[in-house]
């Protein structure tokens, strides 16, 4: 009996540490209490040491986050880092012109010194993290209401950022976890010279457009390098011509070996926002009001801008990236819509409310817990038609420069005006800035049409109370914005460099009061600003409830859940190579990889979305895959992994049970869209790059024995 009884409670802490081995997004400096013993099992061969030290190097110096909204690893001794072309794409097409086009015709550097610098880039590393949830939580008490409490946890990250930064070496950055219930720092260098290394054409980086995207069966070389440089003693500086390749501390070897149906794999990386502590009625108020209004909205944007891209490939280096960020939110968006309703995600999360309420007034926990769901489900039911609003607004935000520049622009101006000469003359430098920032990558046409949809679209689906002023005009012009718009784009100082220019020599504060645009765009802020003292209460007890919804989840044991949501910080996540079922769209035999052979017969020349450079036809055709074909004979493009990754883990380097390097994440299936509120061990599947397509292209179709040469290789 006794024996039986050890045995079950042995048994218990032997279990994985969520319902799914592969759920979880885990902090690195837990996994050796957590996750190593599980890992081991399924295949890793290091200790978690190696992987996590705050002393010795290990794995986690190999690992960047790119430019702050993505990830990448550092694969060679000189510094030379290895990520999505999506992810590069911003830069890329910053450093293209209609004759150097390499976002279209792609870009290798020979030499150090043919690495291109863009105008604005970064890599982040991580020294380390700490618990710091005692000491913040000391500061705090529950009858504080919700600013004060924010106010006081500022103070105590001041003290703590002050504490860890080595006096502005370090960035440091304290994250709350568990909506409000931890708290944690990191500490973080940052490298800002960062130059491009090479990419691939964007019809392999970017294989299948937006058909695609989101999508398996897939066939994207979505990979793009770049190289971090230092100072002549190895300190981040600033961009200097004499600036040398960084030595680091840790890189990824690569590994050729290949893939096959459950290897162990996992992911080290910065995945940006997952939502599996939401509410059931939070769920609901996106699936109903939210993301339909960001889908059309996006949507629209999408259809004004494609018009001008389609005809001027310098309009079209000005906005893709733009257009791909609208587009990819724009899929995930329906995504989302579709994939929860089908499988009745906010139902599921229902029951489990009403399990929780159950529990939550039971006599003990009354008191903390007991009006947590009724206040939580108030606040959805007062905002759900403003959310859809809010949705709307946004996207006349999102899609149109000139919806917020004018504002900003206008404001800068209006404190300009009110100066003296003298501190004019030493406002003018930054003002110019601004003005030469704006108009850089601004074509005009499209900006009209652009703004002019949104705020018809707007007026028309919002459904809310309209902004004053909005409200006015559309009266008066009986909704034909395009004619109004494009009339108010000749009148304004804000829509001609020439005219803001002269504004700076003759600043008038009548002149600037009275524009039309920044009087419409000040409108539009002041409208998204707007909190109606209704929604403020009840947000404010919303966030006391929402807080204590994830306490009383984990102290009931409610959930399953056993990781922090993401928030943009390093995470660890392991699984295996897993197969979707059996696909006829996917030539393989087996549905978790992908082949060229799938890859060309997708090909259609001069398409959108799926050319292809001759080079890679003539090499298929004589099957020249040289070191890099799969021992089966196939050339390998993708793979799947049962990973949890969502977006902002883009780039993230996946490794093998040693740490080496067999792939690169650049997306997740369509179908499990719903993963980022509730984890679905079935359907989520990490999409990747093979490690050996990419050493295909960069050796095989580019030449680039330069970069061969500075890898560690692995076979
Ligand atoms: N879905 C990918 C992500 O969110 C981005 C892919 C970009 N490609 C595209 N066709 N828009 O990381």
């Amino acid at each position: 009996m006794k024996k039986v009884f050890l045995f079950m409670i042995v048994s218990i802490f032997m279990m994985p540490t969520s319902s799914n081995a592969n759920e979880g997004m885990w902090f690195l400096m837990f996994i050796d209490r957590l996750n190593h013993r599980d890992m081991q099992k399924m295949g890793l061969q290091l200790t978690a040491e190696e992987i996590y030290s705050i002393n010795n190097n290990s794995l986690k110096d190999a690992i960047v986050q790119f430019n702050g909204g993505c990830t990448a690893s550092i694969i060679s001794d000189k510094g030379l880092v290895l990520t999505n072309h999506h992810c590069g794409y911003d830069a890329i097409a910053a450093l293209s012109t209609e004759e150097k086009n390499h976002l279209k015709n792609g870009f290798w550097a020979k030499s150090f010194e043919e690495e291109l610098k863009p105008e604005s880039l970064y890599v982040r590393f991580f020294v380390r993290m700490d618990d710091v949830s005692e000491r913040i939580l000391a500061k705090v008490n529950d009858s504080m209401t919700e600013k004060e409490r924010q106010a006081a946890i500022n103070k105590e990250i001041a003290v703590i950022e002050k504490e860890n930064n080595e006096d502005g070496k370090y960035t440091v950055s304290v994250r709350s976890f568990f909506q409000g219930n931890e708290f944690y720092y990191f500490v973080y260098e940052d490298y800002e010279d960062v130059r491009l290394v090479g990419t691939p054409t964007e019809s392999i980086g970017k294989f299948g457009g937006d058909t695609d995207n989101w999508e398996w069966p897939r066939h994207t070389g979505d990979f793009s390098l770049f190289r971090v440089y230092t100072d002549k003693d190895g300190n981040a500086a600033k961009y200097a011509e004499d600036n040398i390749p960084m030595n680091p501390k840790r890189h990824l070897s690569v590994n050729l070996g290949g893939v096959k149906e459950n290897d162990f794999a996992m992911i080290l990386g910065y995945p940006g926002r997952t939502n599996r502590w939401m509410p059931a009625e939070g769920i609901a108020q996106n699936v109903n009001y939210a993301y339909p209004a960001w889908v059309e909205s996006s949507k629209t944007s999408m259809d004004a801008m494609k018009k001008h891209m389609n005809q001027s490939e310098d309009v079209n280096l000005k906005y893709a990236s733009g257009y791909a960020g609208i587009a990819n939110y724009w899929k995930n968006r329906q995504g989302m819509i579709d994939a929860l309703t089908k499988h009745g995600t906010a139902d599921k999360k229902r029951k489990l409310e009403t399990k929780f309420n159950k529990w939550a007034n039971k006599k003990r926990n009354k008191e903390t817990y007991g009006n947590v769901i009724a206040d939580i489900n108030k606040y959805y039911a007062l905002t759900n038609e403003k959310s859809r609003h809010d949705n709307y607004l946004i996207g006349i935000l999102r899609g149109s420069s000139f919806a917020v520049a004018p504002w900003r622009l206008g404001r800068n101006l209006s404190y300009y005006t009110e100066q003296n000469k003298a501190k004019r003359e030493e406002l003018r430098p930054r003002l110019q800035q601004l003005i030469d920032d704006t108009f850089k990558n601004a074509y005009m046409p499209l900006e009209k049409d652009v703004l002019a949809a949104q705020l018809k679209l707007y007026v028309e689906k919002s459904g809310y109370e309209l902004p004053t002023l909005v409200k006015e005009i559309n009266e008066e012009i009986d909704g034909d914005f395009d004619s109004y718009i494009d009339a108010m784009f000749d009148l304004s100082i804000f829509t001609s460099k020439e005219r803001l220019e002269a504004y700076l020599m003759y600043p008038n504060k009548v002149l600037l009061e009275n524009d039309p645009l920044f009087l419409l765009s000040s409108d539009l802020i002041t409208k998204y600003r707007e909190e109606p003292e209704a929604i403020a209460s009840a947000k404010e007890a919303y966030d006391k409830a929402y807080r204590k919804l994830v306490q009383g989840l984990r102290e009931s044991k409610l959930s399953t859940v056993k990781y922090p949501d993401a928030n943009s910080t390093l995470r660890l996540t392991y699984g295996k190579v897993v197969a979707l079922p059996k696909d006829s769209r996917n030539d393989a035999k087996i549905n978790n990889y992908t082949t060229m052979k799938g890859m060309v017969a997708k090909y259609k020349p001069n398409d959108d979305e799926f050319d292809l450079p001759k080079e890679v036809l003539d090499l298929y055709e004589k099957k020249d895959f040289g070191q890099y074909a799969d021992k089966n004979g196939y050339m390998p493009v993708n793979f799947l992994t049962n990973n949890d990754i969502t977006g902002g883990n883009s780039g993230s380097p996946v490794l093998n049970g040693n740490g080496e390097l067999i792939g690169l994440a650049f997306d997740g299936n369509i179908e499990a869209m719903a993963g980022d509120v509730i984890f679905d061990d079935k359907l989520q599947r990490t999409i990747n790059v093979d490690i050996r397509y990419v050493m295909w292209l960069v050796d095989k179709l580019s030449g680039a024995d330069n970069i061969i040469k500075e890898l560690t290789i692995k076979k």
